[in-house]
């Protein structure tokens, strides 16, 4: 009996963070991250993962990884409520928004040892109500690293504009008070979602990185994370919804 009360009150502090985490981001991981921790989120591409033998990355696309779960008939696929047509009408709106979704990446193609430079990242897509950005070194799912594990230091908060493209600091705004808040992940907030229309979720962070001292050719990549169901709908946080796409890897020589 009071094991039951105990598994049952562990149970229910449990289950509302979680959903407080996924889906609508992570808002409580303020900090560098990088994308290998979205482990539910289905893959845009293959190439994000040139070490896996290639039937694993296969499995790690949204054709295997989401619509092969919403269409399999049985558990543990949390869409086995839904009627066909409503199955096919879930996949045609992700790969809506899987079409209208795309993140760039800006750089100067080259600089000097201990230089500033300025870079942009611009994102677009995914349903909100937010977007993650993450600053990485390269497009590999499983094994790119923040930037600053390639020896470019973020030296000052990134410049937030969300969909309004208007100033926000309601991530940062998050971090612990007194906190350093360069930080090379960041989920733009407040965005709204209405493919119909074609309104989609965008912004733009402008980051500022000192070069490494060690010249080089580095690549600087940006990682976007986005979902593609309705979030209202999304009462498994199991789900393959999520997505993981990246910029092009741009160059920049330190010389
Ligand atoms: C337990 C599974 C799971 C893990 C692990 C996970 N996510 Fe997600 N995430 C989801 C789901 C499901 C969605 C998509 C919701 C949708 O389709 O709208 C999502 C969507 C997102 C979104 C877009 C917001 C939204 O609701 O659409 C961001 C940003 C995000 N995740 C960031 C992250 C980051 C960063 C990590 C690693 C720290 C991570 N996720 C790990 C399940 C996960």
């Amino acid at each position: 009996m009071k094991k039951t009360t105990l598994l049952i009150a562990g149970l229910s502090i449990a289950l509302p963070a979680s959903s407080l985490a996924y889906p609508n981001g992570t808002p409580q991981y303020v900090t560098d991250a990088a994308p290998f921790c979205a482990s539910c989120h289905s893959s845009v591409k293959a190439e994000y993962m040139p070490e896996l033998p290639p039937d694993l990355a296969e499995k790690e696309l949204p054709e295997a990884k989401h619509y092969g779960m919403v269409r399999m008939g049985a558990p543990p696929s949390p869409y086995i409520e839904l009627t066909k047509d409503e199955k096919e009408r879930l996949i045609k709106a992700a790969k809506e928004i899987d079409a209208n979704s795309r993140v760039t990446v800006s750089a100067p193609g080259k600089t000097s040892p201990g230089s500033e430079i300025k870079v942009t990242v611009s994102a677009s897509g995914g349903n909100g109500p937010v977007i993650g950005v993450m600053l990485v070194d390269s497009a590999l799912r499983y094994q790119a690293r923040p930037i600053a594990s390639e020896g470019w230091l973020v030296t000052a908060e990134p410049e937030v504009k969300g969909q309004d493209g208007k100033k926000q600091t309601d991530w940062l705004d998050k971090r612990r008070k007194g906190a350093p808040r360069n930080l090379s992940f960041v989920l733009i907030e407040r965005q709204r979602s209405d493919p119909a229309n074609g309104v989609y979720p965008e912004g733009t962070i402008v980051f500022t990185l000192k070069a490494p001292a060690k010249p080089g050719a580095y690549t600087v990549t940006a990682a976007l994370l986005y979902g593609t169901e309705n979030t209202d709908k999304a009462g498994f946080f199991q789900r393959p919804s999520g997505r993981i796409l990246f910029s092009e890897e741009k160059t920049v020589m330190v010389e």
